[in-house]
């Protein structure tokens, strides 16, 4: 998705654009350009691919001011290049835009605004913004009111930020639905406006997030934040606990790597803070969840796209299983059209790292529609998924930057598994002891996963054995079904390997016809209410030649003697096994990826959050 960078204060605005940029690399582009007012005018320097192309160009013609922004473009509408490029400015040269999202009535702007006399330069929808604000400003309006003028005209999301030589003492940012986020830094005597958190840190971790539909006005020292319609609203100022170091890679090569191996930490303080280990409970307080809504609660839908989905799979078998509550999981992308059964006694819970992936908002805002109780579960504070739900649960994993996600996944499956506890434990359908014993269970998680880690090498050396394939099945049950599904996700985003996750149990009735020498099987048989039942599956992929990939449970001789490959692990209480047992296969999809040379943090074609459908 794009990146969306913007500074105004006493210092030069080109270094700290291009670095702001540099931080949002992750969410994938093709185009990047940065627009500084100069000497009263503005100038641009853009081009197609790399951050480094821009740098080249900053650096043979430098440009140097006090207010300026920049934009990292994921083409929607027009090839990568030069001119479709962001910054854009239209007729008069005097205000240049940058934008996230798509004017999905853009043609039919195109064709209002050439007739009015618009010359345009690009093949981009966003030129139809820069466009409708200078019609606004010729009719003697502001910048801040022709902004709003404009935006009135948009169809579809956006983030949007404009600069202007007629005014050059301030930025206009604003949002309109789900296209990403945007924020501004709050800093002394400056200010920063970006797309994602990552850009701000460096300087400031006081900040603003804008709802949709919101407009602030930034100057050097501070911020005005209106309606699309211009009325002046109150707004609340967040202190981010994240730190510039935490977004950096450390000694690893990828971020993969780094958050990979970040799983002890992120998941003692995913833990932290809401166990009572003495009396055996569990707390919750950002969810509102109160006695009487828990014993109200009929049925619970959890939502969310990818990653998150997987981990909703395995959160609905926990939260069934401890609390007796029915639950279903419906992938964001249907649910939003399905037409869903839901009410006021229905919960609808909703998985997202990012808090911004649209299809996982636009479900949050079906659920609300229909009147249900709405949760999230984030990982990015002040995110829009955080923000419209009744109450949270904030994975506290710190940034993820690598595309692929892994300690926001494991920190959701936690996180249901407390949810679980919490809701038993309110609607008295959990015994004292078992309640304690499984409460007591978390203890095990932080170290249970640094012995998972401690594998690494051994993992490593499958991994140059599997390298080669071209393809690849992931088979699981129960509540191991789920890391079927999310091992082969990792597998095939980041590996470009086509690698499918299947229940263990459909193999008979089709996926077998698949198997031969050249197609490896990963068996995911700890020892679990279902591991007699995988046994026979290793069987069933060995008669056929095929070699099997074994996550297994630490001294299992009969797997140990049936597989071609294991991948150990610790023995786990069966609830938390997953987050065990995807660690191996995050780390052999890692290793894969590696050595097959590919861009492990930023895979092709792929964003961190989907903002756009
Ligand atoms: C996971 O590795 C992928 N990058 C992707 O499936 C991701 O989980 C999905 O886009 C949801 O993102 P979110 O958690 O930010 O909503």
């Amino acid at each position: 998705m794009c990146g969306i960078v913007g500074y105004i204060g006493p210092r030069d605005a080109t270094p700290i654009i291009l670095n702001g940029l540099r931080r949002l690399e992750y969410r994938g582009y093709d185009s990047a350009g940065l627009a500084v007012l100069e000497n009263g005018g503005i100038q641009i320097r853009r081009d197609a691919g790399k951050l480094s192309r821009l740098a080249e160009l900053v650096d043979s013609s430098p440009v140097h001011g006090h207010c300026g922004i920049g934009h990292t473009r994921w083409a929607t509408h027009g090839v990568p290049n030069s001119r479709n490029a962001h910054p854009h400015t239209g007729n008069t040269g005097k205000v240049v835009v940058v934008h996230n999202g798509i004017v999905e009535n853009y043609l039919e702007l195109r064709q209002e605004l050439a007739a009015e006399g618009a010359v345009f330069q690009s093949e981009t929808d966003t030129e139809t913004i820069v466009h409708l604000i200078e019609r606004y400003l010729s009719r003697g309006m502001g910048l801040a009111e022709a902004a709003r003028e404009a935006f009135g005209h948009l169809k579809g999301a956006h983030g949007i930020v404009v600069m202007s030589a007629l005014e050059p003492d301030k930025i206009i940012a604003a949002r309109i639905g789900n296209a990403g986020g945007v924020v501004i830094g709050c800093g002394d005597g400056e200010m920063f406006i970006a797309s994602d958190l990552p850009a701000i840190l460096d300087h400031t971790r006081r900040v603003v997030f804008l709802e949709s539909r919101q407009l602030a006005v930034v100057t050097r020292s501070g911020l005005e934040l209106q309606t699309l319609e211009g009325e002046p609203l109150r707004f609340q100022t967040h202190t981010i606990p994240w730190d510039p170091v935490s977004a950096e890679k450390g000694e690893y090569r990828h971020f993969m790597a780094k958050e990979i191996h970040e799983q002890v930490r992120s998941l003692t303080d995913t833990i932290s803070g809401r166990v009572d280990f003495e009396q055996g409970r569990i707390r919750l307080p950002e969810l509102n969840l109160t006695p009487e809504l828990a014993r109200r609660i009929k049925k619970i839908v959890i939502t969310g796209c990818g990653t998150a989905a997987h981990a909703g799979m395995v959160g609905r078998i926990l939260i069934q299983r401890i609390s007796r509550i029915p639950v279903e999981v419906e992938i964001a992308s249907e649910f939003r059209y399905s037409d869903p059964i839901i009410d006021r006694d229905t919960v609808v819970l909703a998985i997202s790292q990012s808090g911004e992936t649209v299809d996982t908002l636009a479900a949050m805002e079906e659920a609300r529609r229909k009147g249900a109780v709405l949760w999230s579960i984030v990982n990015v504070i002040g995110s829009q998924a955080m923000r419209l739900a009744d109450g949270f649960i904030s994975m506290q994993t710190g940034p993820e930057i690598g595309v692929a996600s892994t300690k926001a996944f494991t920190a959701p499956l936690v996180d249901l598994y407390m949810l679980a506890i919490l809701l038993a434990d309110l609607r008295g359908s959990l015994a004292d002891d078992d309640r304690r014993c499984l409460v007591n269970h978390l203890r095990l998680v932080p170290d249970l996963v640094g012995r998972c880690l401690d594998r690494d090498r051994q993992v490593q050396s499958v991994a140059r054995a599997l390298k080669d394939m071209a393809h690849c099945l992931y088979l699981g049950r129960g509540i191991n079904m789920p890391i079927a599904y999310e091992g082969a996700l990792k597998l095939k985003e980041i590996s470009y390997i086509h690698a499918e996750g299947y229940p263990a149990g459909e193999m008979k009735h089709g996926p077998i016809a698949l198997i031969d020498r050249t197609m490896p099987t990963v068996v995911i048989a700890p020892r679990d209410p279902w591991y007699e039942k995988m046994i026979s599956q290793i069987e069933q992929a060995k008669a056929r030649g095929g070699p099997v990939v074994a996550v297994a449970t630490e001294g299992d001789k009969l797997i140990g003697s049936l597989a071609t490959y294991v991948l150990w692990v610790p023995e786990t209480p069966w609830m938390l096994s997953p987050v065990i047992t995807v660690i191996p296969l995050q780390l052999l999809a890692y290793h894969i990826a590696a050595l097959r040379g590919l861009d492990v943090d930023q895979p092709r074609n792929l964003a961190k959050s989907v903002t756009v459908e």
